[in-house]
């Protein structure tokens, strides 16, 4: 069995996502720990609900973030993971880190990449008067939200949305393709090469599998 480690920052409505998907076996892999960088964040309980180690690191008892980042490498690295998933963990990767994982590293992101990097995602779409948004899983690289693209999902805004209203609809989109993306990976049938995603040994378009003609 492969080994996983998820890394959170707050509700872990991914996280669960992922957790109900390795006990229903659709991921053949075992999910064998969380960390948050957030003590209270309620991913926490819903690992420790599932008798998942769970586990909190606090920045502040760091001097840097290398330092933080090269502990929790450490900790991660006692669980021996075949692929490490961000889900919702907000904060900045050391380059080191990056690099340690790289090829082994997922991400989600609540928007239709190359739009919308970085923070405030479902704010910038309303603001523009966007028709569409998504999210996109990728692997991740030193460039924020930059990495190769393997897996979006799109849906439609309506006039009226609220940002709650948006953000759910797109939620529920990521909770159906992160863990299918991470059945690939754990299935040995996703990698990253030559700076691109590869399925079944196929390079994937810059909009990942599945993309628009
Ligand atoms: C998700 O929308 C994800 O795209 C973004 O942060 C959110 C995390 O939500 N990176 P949750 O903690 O999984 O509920």
């Amino acid at each position: 069995m492969k080994n996983i480690v998820v890394l959170i920052s707050g509700n872990g409505s991914n996280l669960q996502a992922i957790i109900d998907a390795c006990e229903q076996k659709k991921i053949n892999g075992t999910l064998r720990a969380v960390f948050s960088n957030k003590a209270d964040a309620f991913g926490l309980e819903r690992a420790r609900e599932a008798d998942i180690p769970a586990h909190a690191l606090s920045a502040s008892q760091f001097s840097s973030r290398e330092a933080f980042d090269r502990e929790l490498m450490q900790e991660i690295d006692a669980y021996a993971p075949d692929l490490v998933v961000l889900a919702g963990y907000m904060r900045i990767l050391s380059p080191e880190f990056v690099a340690h994982y790289q090829g082994r590293l997922l991400n989600i992101h609540p928007s239709l990449l190359p739009k919308y990097p970085g923070l405030n995602t479902h704010r910038q779409v309303l603001d523009n008067g966007d028709e569409e948004h998504g999210t996109s899983v990728h692997f991740v690289t030193e460039q924020l939200d930059g990495g190769p693209v393997i897996l979006q999902a799109k849906v439609p805004v309506f006039a009226g949305d609220s940002e709650e209203d948006i953000t759910d609809r797109v939620q529920h989109q990521e909770h159906a393709i992160y863990p299918l993306v991470i059945s690939w990976f754990i299935e040995g049938r996703l990698d990253m090469r030559d700076g691109a995603a590869w399925l079944d040994d196929v390079q994937l378009p810059a909009q990942g599998y599945a993309a628009d003609e």
